[in-house]
């Protein structure tokens, strides 16, 4: 059988990225190129992703990047069998250039388009990464998502909990925003955390206890925020406290939530030999966040995959990654109506 080719296009947020992926007829994945351009720049002077400077960026850097994708993996378009797309969830407008320029492409080259959805994408990497084989758990912690979801094969996923209010990213971007740090937060509030008392304050767990496996942080984030004002003006080790503290009310809520997702995962599974838990997103590069997740995985029995930060952060290889799955699996190319989904 031959080798499949594809290339796959991200736009759903402020990273613009295209990369060439293959699979040969054994399901190994070989990466051709993997390129990414970060709007950080763009965004940090506001504290946030800005969606119309993203998308607006996203318009001027896309075809450059197919362009430089292509080369480097020394390939030109006639040698690419289709062509994936994020087409949700996300920011309509970035969600929009990437798709629209996918069914060009696809419509200029009468290729197939696979409209790919983001979450998709996270939640299959580990198997290009490790070669992890169905079912397993991913948690996604990034700054718009934070999900745990079984995934039991290809277009297979049950979402076992989500946040109600802020996604984990967030919650460190704005505890980094109150406490005058740099964005973007995570590696501000680890950083300055590494100096501080985890002990002083004592944050709320929101959901500890819970059976339902959801996730909230705005609780945590307001804690974090009376902390701030009452003992205000803050000094360096004030704020190094608060971060630690932080750090640790989120270790703690996690380590309850994916706890019971790890006993839920054995009960429904008695027999997956070597049960495995996936982690994706930004936050991934907390190394609290995981040191507990590790910790719990020892103790459960699990095997803790944490694939390359840059492929768990966005990135195009993922999309690629997720429409060769599709294809293999034989799903059927999307239409070229087909339309991007925010909220997917
Ligand atoms: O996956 P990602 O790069 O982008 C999307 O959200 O789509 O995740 C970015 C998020 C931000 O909220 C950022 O503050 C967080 O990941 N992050 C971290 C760390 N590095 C990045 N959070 C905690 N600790 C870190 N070291
Ligand atoms: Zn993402």
């Amino acid at each position: 059988a031959p080798i499949l080719r594809i290339l796959g296009i991200e736009t759903s947020c402020d990273e613009t990225a295209a990369a060439v992926v293959e699979r040969d007829a054994e399901g190994v994945p070989t990466v051709r190129s993997d390129v990414v351009l970060s709007q950080l720049e763009e965004h940090s002077a506001y504290g946030g992703v800005v969606p119309e400077i993203a998308a607006r960026a996203h318009v001027e850097a896309l075809d450059t990047l197919i362009d430089e994708a292509l080369k480097r993996a020394n390939v030109s378009l006639s040698d690419i069998d289709a062509i994936a797309a994020t087409s949700g969830p996300g920011l309509i407008g970035g969600l929009l250039v990437g798709l629209m320029t996918g069914k060009a492409i696809a419509k200029a080259s009468g290729k197939p388009l696979y409209a790919v959805n983001h979450l998709e994408g996270h939640a299959l990497t580990a198997r290009l990464t490790d070669g992890l084989s169905f079912p397993y758990l991913m948690l996604l912690v990034s700054g718009g998502h934070t999900q745990l979801i079984l995934v039991r094969g290809v277009g297979e996923y049950e979402r076992w909990g989500t946040t109600i209010d802020d996604a984990l990213g967030e919650a460190f971007d704005k505890t980094a925003k109150l406490l005058s740090l740099p964005y973007p937060g995570g590696p501000a509030v680890e950083r300055a955390a590494k100096s501080g008392n985890p002990q002083r304050f004592k944050f709320p767990r929101p959901l500890v206890g819970e059976a339902k496996l959801n996730f909230s942080f705005s609780g945590l984030k307001t804690a974090v925020r009376q902390a701030a004002t009452e003992i205000a003006p803050l000094t360096d080790q004030d704020v190094a406290d608060i971060c630690a503290s932080f750090q640790d009310a989120v270790s703690r809520t996690l380590k309850d939530r994916i706890g019971r997702g790890l006993e839920r995962f054995k009960a429904l599974y008695p027999d997956v030999e070597q049960p495995a838990l996936v982690v994706a997103g930004g936050v991934a590069a907390n190394l609290v966040v995981r040191g507990t997740l590790q910790a719990l995985c020892d103790k459960n029995r699990f095997r803790f995959v944490a694939p390359p930060l840059h492929l768990c952060t966005d990135n195009a290889v993922m999309i690629a990654w997720a429409g060769l799955e599709r294809m293999a699996t034989g799903v059927a190319p999307d239409d070229l109506d087909v339309q991007p989904r925010s909220r997917w």
